[in-house]
């Protein structure tokens, strides 16, 4: 008996043995994966220190010509959908007892968006959905023969009810922590991101697809397309000053009854001594005005391809379906349900702990390097500001995922959306319009409540981009939130070398670190609380020249992020190899191409967008911000022995801080 047991465990133990060593040849270890990954991308014929995207990254795009990933956002995003779609797939199967459960609600949502006919997405449908206000219809809508009652239309009125889906049309608001009270939630006005509208055709196509005739969309189009660069004059200042107003004060100052939209939208009336926070209040006082010299179906007309754009931009709503766009729909628009589900399928035992250590010690270490560089002073700052800064530092926490770190997730999921109800009946328009509507209302809902802190923090905006898989800062409040979607392989892995995780993710925890410390960030101490004691820092004189330094060769569009680029390089490399680095320095064995590259190729993965992908026109291009990072990087130049003034190795560069 014995010598069988003794057989059978020897050979369990050869097998398992064999075992490993197959999975040891023909499986790469996790470095090599990365590695591979990104040396893949690296372009050797372009020299780096001229050109240190196409180097970098030069065979990103016909790397991932197939997946059509063509920025490693996107790549990220793909395969942390790719995880949810599994999810979402799984949930077919489950016999669900519960209708009410948050599992029942996303698969409603997941289903609907991959199987509802395609009439029920087109543009008309959601006007059908949604209607202008009173008793009145879009003006496409009315029987043949009868006119459009336009002495009934208020576009006040027809705006605040498409708030109630998230659309910001004409009027932009928003709630946020307020900017003098932290404690508390406020509503901030400002006139809509107003893009430019010269295509006609495109005018044209929207309007039909909404129902109006071809003979019609024509002449309104035109029209369309002035009201849009009429109200794009009426303010025109690049750095909006914001005020506190009371409702009184608006409906004085502006000629806009933003008392009755305000009802319309939160449900209740407002005493005409609220307070409210407005920017471009130019705008505001010129929008009655100009609104008024257009016939009223040019304004409604105006409003549906307004909305019209805002419905086509959200994910799920093309006018086809498929698996990719249903899943980015629900999480980007149920992202808490989403959250919950890929937490408890992917991040159980113990792996988001052990995630969420990793980003801690990094995160730890820069900290440490940042509150040495300011030690240093260079800017010649007084004691006590010094200390105001460092402390502002020291606050500032990170956060992973966005539920609430002290109470049982699907309890609060549960209760989150216990109030949406959706059927089972396949009609996309309306489930995304009741699901958008019940996001809006606890965004809003978020008025009546405290500003959640400390424990209790979780992160509920309307940015309907918030997919993006960057850690964010919430500045006021010095909490970075690192989204689950970053967890990927190749991007982020526990078990992986430290050069990986700090070159990549420790970058953009930088970046966000820094923001604290912006020149309007500045007014906010480390308990968030409004502050003076660095309202002048602007006069600073070694700041002034840093920012002249930064514009010199390369004027920017926004400095701010240049110069949080160019710290946040500077900042994370040092962490890594500088002095009191807890990193280690010694040369893998899994690669021959040295470190110090190794951590500036892996950087460069961020910056891998062509021209187009700056956002608006607002941004830098990628290319732009890389070359201006790395220039001011004394390290860049020796890492790639670049010649002395060679583009990229500038014997002159911008110290930060
Ligand atoms: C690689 O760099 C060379 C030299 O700049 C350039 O001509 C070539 O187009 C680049 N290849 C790719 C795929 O971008
Ligand atoms: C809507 O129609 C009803 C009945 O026709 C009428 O009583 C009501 O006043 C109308 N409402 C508005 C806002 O015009
Ligand atoms: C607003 O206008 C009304 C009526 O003209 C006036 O009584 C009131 O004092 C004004 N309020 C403010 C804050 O200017
Ligand atoms: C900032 O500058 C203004 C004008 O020079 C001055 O009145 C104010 O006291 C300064 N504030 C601080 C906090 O130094
Ligand atoms: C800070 O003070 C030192 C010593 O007085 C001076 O050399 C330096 O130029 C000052 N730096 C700035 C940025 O003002
Ligand atoms: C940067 O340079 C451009 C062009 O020289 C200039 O118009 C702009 O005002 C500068 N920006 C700052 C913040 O100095």
């Amino acid at each position: 008996m014995e010598r069988i047991v003794r057989t059978c465990c020897l050979l369990l133990f050869l097998r398992f043995a064999a075992g490993s060593r197959i999975v040891r040849f023909d499986e790469p270890s996790v470095n090599k994966r990365i590695l591979n990954y990104i040396i893949q991308h690296v372009n050797h014929s372009a020299d780096p220190c001229e050109d240190f995207q196409n180097y970098a990254s030069g065979h990103f795009a016909d790397v991932h010509g197939d997946d059509g990933h063509f920025i490693i956002e996107s790549n990220i995003r793909g395969q942390y959908n790719g995880k949810l779609e599994t999810i979402f797939d799984l949930l077919k199967d489950r016999v669900f007892i519960d209708e009410y459960s948050v599992e029942e609600k996303v698969w409603r949502f997941y289903n609907t968006c991959l199987t509802a006919p395609s009439d029920t997405r087109s543009i008309k449908h959601y006007l059908e959905l949604v209607s202008p206000g009173g008793n009145l219809t879009w003006p496409q809508f009315v029987p043949h023969g009868t006119l459009w009652a336009k002495q009934q239309f208020q576009w006040l009125e027809t705006v605040a009810h498409l708030r109630r889906y998230g659309a910001n049309t004409l009027i932009s608001l928003r709630v946020e922590p307020d900017y003098f009270d932290n404690d508390k939630f406020s509503i901030f006005f400002r006139q809509p991101y107003l893009e430019n509208m010269n295509d006609v055709d495109k005018i044209k196509d929207l309007l039909i697809s909404s129902g109006v005739s071809s003979s019609r969309s024509a002449p309104l189009a035109k029209s369309i397309i002035k009201l849009n660069s009429d109200l794009q004059k009426l303010n025109e200042e690049k750095n909006p000053t914001f005020s506190v107003l009371t409702l009184e004060d608006i409906q004085n100052g502006t000629d806009i009854q933003l008392d009755k939209y305000l009802e319309i939208l939160i449900g209740h009336p407002f005493e005409s001594g609220f307070e409210m926070t407005m920017s471009d209040v130019k705008y505001f006082e010129g929008l009655s005005e100009v609104l008024e010299n257009y016939d009223q179906e040019v304004v409604a007309s105006y409003i549906i391809v307004q909305f019209s754009l805002f419905v086509r931009g959200l994910d799920g709503s093309d006018s086809e379906s498929d698996s990719n766009n249903c899943v980015a729909a629900v999480a980007v628009q149920m992202e808490l349900a989403s959250d919950l589900l890929y937490k408890n399928y992917y991040l159980g035992q113990g792996k988001l702990e052990k995630y969420t250590k990793e980003i801690e010690r990094i995160f730890g270490a820069v900290s440490r390097s940042f509150m040495a560089r300011l030690e240093e002073n260079r800017l010649n700052l007084t004691d006590d500001e010094v200390s105001y800064i460092q402390q502002k530092l020291l606050a500032t926490t990170v956060k992973v995922g966005k539920l609430p770190n002290n109470v049982n997730h699907r309890r609060f999921v549960t209760n989150f959306y216990d109030d949406l109800n959706l059927d089972t009946d396949l009609d996309f328009a309306s489930t995304q319009l009741k699901v958008l509507e019940h996001r809006t209302r606890r965004v809003l809902g978020q008025l009546k409540g405290p500003v959640p802190k400390g424990n209790s923090f979780y992160l509920l905006d309307e940015d309907q981009y918030d997919q993006n898989p960057e850690p964010r800062m919430q500045a006021v409040q010095t909490f970075i939130f690192v989204p689950y979607c970053l967890l990927q392989e190749p991007f982020f892995v526990p078990e992986s070398h430290d050069v990986f995780k700090v070159s990549l993710l420790g970058f953009y925890l930088t970046r966000a670190m820094a923001i604290p410390l912006w020149t309007a960030n500045l007014y906010y101490d480390s308990l968030s609380n409004y502050n003076e004691k660095l309202m002048n820092f602007t006069d600073n004189e070694g700041y002034i020249n840093e920012m002249a330094c930064l514009n010199r060769t390369t004027p920017s569009r926004d400095l701010q992020r240049r110069w949080d680029d160019v710290l946040s390089l500077q900042l994370i490399y040092n962490s890594y190899f500088g002095e009191n680095s807890e990193f280690s320095q010694t040369q893998p064995a899994f690669t021959r191409v040295p470190l110090k590259k190794l951590f500036l190729i892996n950087f460069a993965q961020w910056f891998v967008g062509l021209e187009d992908y700056a956002f608006f026109d607002l941004d830098d291009p990628d290319k732009m911000r890389l070359s201006e990072a790395v220039r001011n990087l004394p390290a860049f130049g020796e890492a790639f022995n670049c010649p002395k003034n060679a583009l990229l190795n500038p014997t002159e560069k911008c110290e930060i801080w």
